[in-house]
């Protein structure tokens, strides 16, 4: 018979042309006699008219078509070309049971929604995200690979901690204790003197005991890492990296993110052109040291949510405050030269001040933070230090701080978090929009 048409491919068929294709019934709207179906198989949508009497059937049943193209621009609606399909002949491969049209409603609770997010997944917006989201995924690596480094697959089972004792999911592993990764980063190091730059996109786990729109506890995690490179160059990877991939995130589907996102677009502008977009990133980000955003939220009366005064030096700028600061910068912020006291044991020191760290914070507005970084104590003496200092135990980390004492360099990476990034490019609520299925405290299910 006729070879199958992907519906990505629909609006480049001639009018008057025969197709054959398959899908879901998207969207059902029976009239006297005729019925209009918008069909979804994956890759696309289109509107189907079938005239005549049809057997009723139910949103989500799959279907094998054969219809004619016929141009018509009313079509183009939400992400469907201006194109309709007439059908000539039909078959009902699978069947919807009619509770289908009352599971869930626009106005379901966030939670039901959750419960039955298997289905959620086939609606025009979540699938919209979940394909951004692969788009970023395959931007990342473009990028990486376009700068010649290596992609790694380290262990997320593990027995080290990289970002503190408070979020670790630990589990019994053939009887001895071991945890769920929180960061690739220890590993990451261990590949530079063979490999060079690196970089990972692995789950991370954290049990976050806090539920808010920024914490998971299984995340998406897109970890690289530099031998031989400064604090300033670390700064500048981050900042074309992100620039990089937005722009061919853009040019790749800016269409889905319009559709879920259009308030960000310039009016009446090409969705797949950068340029297009009040959100895209320039190049250099506003430099800001911690120091600094101490005495911005001071200067514009953002107070600390835990104490209720000002901010004073050393407190953590927790997510409600940093928010509130970014919103006012209203660009993307690289903070940096967080004091020691409240970063990772692995940070390395600021030569001008020993107090503060070679650390960095990319903060998005409305997300906040979407990427950690830092250059790496690449000293001996310095890092077991550091550990004692941290009351660690060294001895189960010994295959990273060797790397110390076999030709160490200066050395340094970031991570970046893939779902707080979708939710500041695709304007969501938060980072469970931008998962398959979710898992956060309280949910491990679907
Ligand atoms: O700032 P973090 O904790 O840094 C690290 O893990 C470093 N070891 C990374 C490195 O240098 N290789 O986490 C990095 C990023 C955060 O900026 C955030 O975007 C994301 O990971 N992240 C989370 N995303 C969702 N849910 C959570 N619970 C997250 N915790 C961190
Ligand atoms: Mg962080």
């Amino acid at each position: 018979g006729l070879p199958r048409t992907m519906l990505r491919d629909i609006a480049n068929v001639a009018a008057g042309t025969e197709v054959f294709i398959t899908g879901w019934a998207h969207r059902v709207r029976h009239q006297s006699r005729i019925a209009f179906v918008v069909v979804r198989d994956g890759t696309g949508f289109v509107q189907v008219v079938f005239p005549g009497a049809i057997e009723a059937f139910h949103r989500e049943t799959s279907l094998a078509i054969r219809a004619i193209v016929r141009s018509e621009p009313k079509a183009a609606v939400e992400l469907q070309p201006a194109v309709e399909l007439h059908v000539e002949e039909y078959s009902i491969i699978g069947n919807s049971d009619g509770d289908i049209e009352n599971i869930i409603t626009e106005d379901s609770s966030q939670d039901k929604k959750l419960d039955q997010r298997h289905l959620v997944i086939r609606g025009t917006n979540a699938s919209s995200v979940l394909k951004t989201r692969h788009e970023l995924l395959r931007a990342f690596r473009e990028h990486f690979w376009g700068r010649d480094m290596i992609e790694v697959t380290p262990p997320t089972l593990v027995q080290t901690q990289c970002e503190g004792g408070s979020t670790l999911f630990d589990l019994m592993y053939y009887g001895e204790k071991a945890y769920l990764t929180q960061s690739s980063q220890l590993y990451l190091e261990t590949c530079l003197t063979s490999m060079g730059d690196v970089y990972c996109i692995l789950p991370s786990y954290r049990a976050e005991k806090s539920k808010t729109r920024r914490h998971l506890s299984e995340f998406t995690h897109v970890e690289a890492e530099y031998p031989n490179i400064t604090f300033e160059d670390l700064l500048d990877r981050i900042e074309n990296m992100i620039i990089d991939v937005v722009s061919i995130v853009v040019r790749r589907c800016g269409d889905l993110i319009a559709f879920v996102n259009p308030q960000q677009l310039k009016e009446g502008c090409d969705p797949k052109e950068p340029s297009s977009w009040k959100f895209m990133p320039k190049k250099p980000f506003r430099r800001l040291k911690y120091s600094d955003a101490i005495k911005f939220c001071n200067e514009h009366n953002i107070l600390n949510p835990e104490t209720g005064a000002a901010f004073q030096f050393g407190e953590d700028i927790s997510d409600q405050p940093e928010r509130a600061m970014v919103a006012l910068i209203g660009e993307c912020v690289l903070m940096t030269h967080f004091p020691a006291e409240m970063k990772s044991f692995y940070m390395s020191r600021d030569p001008a001040d020993k107090t503060l760290t070679e650390s960095v914070d990319v903060l998005m507005p409305g997300v906040g933070e979407i990427v950690g970084g830092s250059m790496r104590m690449w000293n001996y003496e310095e890092l077991m230090g550091a550990y004692k200092k941290e009351n660690l135990d060294p001895s189960t980390y010994y295959w990273y701080t060797e790397q110390r004492k076999y030709g160490s360099v200066p050395h340094g990476g970031f991570g970046l978090g893939l779902e707080r990034l979708i939710v500041w490019l695709m304007n969501q609520d938060s980072v469970k929009d931008a998962c398959l299925f979710p898992r956060y405290m309280g949910r491990c299910t679907p």
